[in-house]
């Protein structure tokens, strides 16, 4: 393990050096097989420039993250500069820091974050539903890099889709499993959906379904009937009161 460390960081001091004149960058963690920083969620990247060679080391140095400069304070510009991310959030993903002399843009050195993060699936959820309405559970499966599989299960075995009449439909953030007439024979259980990350393994969230007896849909005629009758009384009311005030400043 120690032996790979090293091996690796030798390996990007050299293409460092070999590609860039005038600046490295070194980095912890370090650079991968693929020039990328593999970085996880919430962890912190740190990243030291320096320059090297024949370049003057009381020159000065900017940082850029994509494209624009990051804010550095005055002690940390001559002959050597770090900066540090952290946390790391999703956005970083595929950020480039590129450090270059001041005063001289051509010289250069570039790093690219690649951040990494398991689905959120986590914990379990108590959901009711009438019977004849739908049934819709949903996980997220947003990863980095994406999960290979999901599979849902009920009562400990794979969700049979045909004798539930359930659809499964899945893309890249997230997974449903969809029964669009519930039966409380059919639909009555525990369900579970589970995210194979290639990085991270397994992650599952835990569903526990119940039917509800099917109530009567809300009586919408009756309310809009009762409350005209509200608004019409009280006017009314107001009219005659009118009236009466009407009437007495006559006399
Ligand atoms: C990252 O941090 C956030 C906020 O603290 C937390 O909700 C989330 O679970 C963390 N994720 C990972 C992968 O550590
Ligand atoms: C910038 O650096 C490059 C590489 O060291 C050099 O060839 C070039 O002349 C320099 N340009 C200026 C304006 O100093
Ligand atoms: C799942 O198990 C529960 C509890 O044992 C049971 O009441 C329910 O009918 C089962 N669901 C299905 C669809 O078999």
């Amino acid at each position: 393990m120690k032996l790979i460390f090293r091996a690796s960081l030798l390996h990007l001091l050299l293409y460092c050096a070999t590609h860039t004149a005038g600046v490295n960058i070194e980095s912890d963690p370090v650079v991968d097989g693929e020039g990328l920083i593999q970085a996880e969620l919430n962890n912190t990247v740190s990243l030291k420039c320096t320059v090297g060679g024949d370049t003057l080391d009381d020159e000065e140095l900017v940082w850029l993250r994509n494209g624009l400069t990051v804010k550095l304070n005055e002690e940390n510009k001559k002959g050597a500069s770090s900066v540090c991310v952290s946390p790391v959030i999703y956005d970083d993903n595929e950020a480039t820091f590129t450090c270059q002399l001041k005063n001289n843009a051509t010289v250069k050195a570039s790093v690219t974050l690649r951040v990494t993060y398991p689905p959120e699936l986590s914990g379990s959820e108590e959901v009711t539903v009438e019977e004849e309405s739908k049934l819709v559970l949903s996980c997220d499966i947003w990863a980095n890099p994406p999960v290979s599989s999901v599979v849902w299960a009920l009562n400990g075995s794979m969700v049979d889709l045909l004798a539930g009449d359930f659809v499964v439909t899945t893309d890249g953030s997230i997974s449903q499993l969809i029964a669009s007439k519930v039966e409380r024979s059919l639909h009555e259980g525990t369900y579970q959906c589970t995210a194979n990350s290639p990085k991270y393994g397994a992650y599952s969230k835990t569903f526990y379904v119940t039917a509800a007896d099917k109530t009567m849909k809300f009586p919408l005629m009756p309310m809009i009937a009762a409350i005209v009758v509200v608004i019409l009384t009280a006017i009314l009311a107001i009219v005659s009161r009118w009236r009466k005030i009407a009437k007495c400043f006559k006399k």
